[in-house]
């Protein structure tokens, strides 16, 4: 018997990888406007989306001084400066995203947040769209199935900062295709960014490592086997990592490393990846680190003052 095999619709014969020209942004924070700065250097348009107007004057602010920082130090030139900033639009509605190729969501690490934007934002997307969440976290695969495209939608976590930062982690949900991560690994390339391809485990890769022993430090601060101090100059003395536990926790967030550890402790239901409760404690006291000028130091003063 002669059976007629016709290609299916997953055949990536059929389906080109999207060359992803206009970038779209949701949420000006320090992560999307860190990815807004990569895209714009690399000559692509971007539009960064946040419901906060304020927000977004601030990350063309914060975008400029960081470029400033490449400029004096000869990674980029004054031009190359003026003309990636001159690519970059900014929009307090989801319309604004009309042409773009690839949305990166880069909103709170919250998933009913995300959510609603999805729900929020799909109709205003062109079909071939492909959507990426920069979660530091959150199965891709249950935020997919909150979209309208779980084929075309996938996980792309940048690391702070961004401009810094070689790493692109990327996680393909159950149901992402073939040419989405094909395009998404395309465009790392043209970032300069270097990948890592994770499963979808809670964490993925670098958080599972790095969080747990973040949360460890906070665990020998609450013990008292150590100093802030101590503990982040053995960390950066002893094992020649760049930044300190605890001064590392207050640059990604205090309430980013515990919404970390919850994803973890709930996803993995192993009690080795229970939250620290002074970690707890300075999240619910408002010390979120850097951001809000108090976290393990105190940043009203130059230099921090380490608070324990
Ligand atoms: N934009 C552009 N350039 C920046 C920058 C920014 N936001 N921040 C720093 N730089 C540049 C500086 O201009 C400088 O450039 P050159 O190397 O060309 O001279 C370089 O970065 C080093 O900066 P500094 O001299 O000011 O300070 P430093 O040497 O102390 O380095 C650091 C700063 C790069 C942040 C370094 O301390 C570091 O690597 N820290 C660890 C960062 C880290 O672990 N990030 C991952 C966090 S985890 C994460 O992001 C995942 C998650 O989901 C939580």
């Amino acid at each position: 018997m002669n059976i007629d095999v016709k290609p299916g619709p997953n055949d990536t014969m059929m389906i080109e990888p999207v060359e992803v020209g206009r970038i779209g942004i949701v949420g000006a924070g320090q992560m999307g406007n860190g990815i807004a700065h990569v895209c714009a250097l690399a000559g692509l348009p971007v539009t960064i989306v946040d419901i906060k107007a304020e927000a977004l004057t601030k990350a063309m602010a914060t975008m400029a001084r960081n470029m400033d920082r490449q400029v004096n130090r000869s990674v980029i030139s004054s031009d190359d400066r003026d003309a990636a900033l001159a690519r970059v639009t900014t929009a307090i509605a989801y319309d604004a995203f009309a042409d773009a190729d690839l949305v990166i969501e880069a909103a709170t690490e919250k998933e009913d947040v995300k959510r609603g934007i999805y729900k929020t934002m799909m109709p205003y997307l062109k079909p071939s769209c492909l959507v990426a969440s920069n979660t530091s976290s959150i199965s891709i695969t249950r935020l997919g199935a909150a979209t309208d495209r779980p084929e075309k939608f996938i996980g792309m976590h940048f690391m702070n900062p961004v401009p810094v930062m070689k790493l692109v982690e990327v996680i393909r949900g159950i149901a992402t295709d073939e040419p989405t991560f094909q395009s998404v690994q395309a465009l790392a390339r043209r970032l300069g960014k270097i990948t890592a391809v994770s499963e979808d485990f809670p964490a993925f890769i670098v958080n599972r490592l790095l969080v747990p022993m973040i949360n460890e430090a906070v665990y020998a601060l609450y013990e008292g086997v150590g100093s802030v101090l101590a503990i982040d100059t053995s960390m950066r003395l002893g094992a020649n990592h760049p930044m300190g536990p605890l001064e590392l926790a207050d640059f990604i967030g205090l309430d980013t490393c515990l919404s970390i550890m919850q994803v973890l402790y709930d996803g993995l239901s192993d009690s080795k990846y229970r939250p620290c409760p002074l970690l707890v404690k300075y999240v619910e006291a408002g010390w979120l680190g850097r951001k809000t000028g108090r976290g393990f130091y105190d940043y009203s003063q130059t230099p921090p003052r380490p608070t324990r």
